[in-house]
């Protein structure tokens, strides 16, 4: 599977059997989250990996009750949880590089997890104060993501994406000349 196809193939999958993840796959995403790249290297992110079923009824109950995603999180044998340390990276001009480099680190898992013939599906509705409770995760941490860690229960379509007509310029905003 090249590159492309790999991103192709990862989708955010909210259907999940109740198969175990061999520790080996587990390692292995871990291990591609831990070799992203960050701002000054500092490597701000943390994982917290919840395989509890009273963990996960609470980090469900956490969750906004309106979406689909709950479904995943509690169908999923694992949810990894992501933390990030703001004294562990830094704001330059305004951007708070933390976001970027925990989000790399995220990015880097999931595809992982994909490429292992894992699913997973990126969650940011939840209230972080009630997540940072049942993690015990300290004030001065912050609780960015999670997303269920599982085999799919489902296929699903490519969502559509914008063209690249309309992401890409050339040589200067706006521009579809050089
Ligand atoms: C930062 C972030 C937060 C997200 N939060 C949620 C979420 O709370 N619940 C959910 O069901 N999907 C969530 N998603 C998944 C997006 O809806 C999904 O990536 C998008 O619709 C594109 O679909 P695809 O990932 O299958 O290509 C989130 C994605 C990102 C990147």
């Amino acid at each position: 599977m090249d590159f492309l196809e790999l991103v192709q193939k990862r989708r955010s999958l909210r259907s999940y059997k109740p198969d175990p993840v061999e520790q080996k796959k587990l390692d292995y995403v871990l291990e591609c989250a831990r070799l992203a790249p960050s701002w000054k290297n500092l490597q701000c992110w943390r994982f917290i990996v919840v395989e509890g079923e009273a963990q996960k009824q609470a980090l469900t109950t956490a969750y906004a009750e309106t979406n689909p995603g709950r479904k995943a999180l509690l169908q999923a044998p694992l949810i990894i949880v992501l933390c990030a340390v703001p004294a562990e990276s830094e704001v330059y001009e305004g951007k708070d590089y933390m976001m970027l480099d925990a989000g790399l680190a995220m990015e880097h898992l999931i595809l992982a997890a994909a490429e292992q013939g894992l699913g997973t599906c990126w969650q940011g509705l939840f209230s972080e104060e009630k997540v940072r409770e049942i993690l015990r995760v300290p004030q001065d941490v912050r609780v960015l993501a999670m997303t269920p860690l599982g085999y799919p229960a489902e296929e699903r379509n490519p969502r559509p994406r914008k063209d690249l007509s309309q992401i890409v310029f050339k040589g200067s905003w706006g521009s579809s000349d050089s």
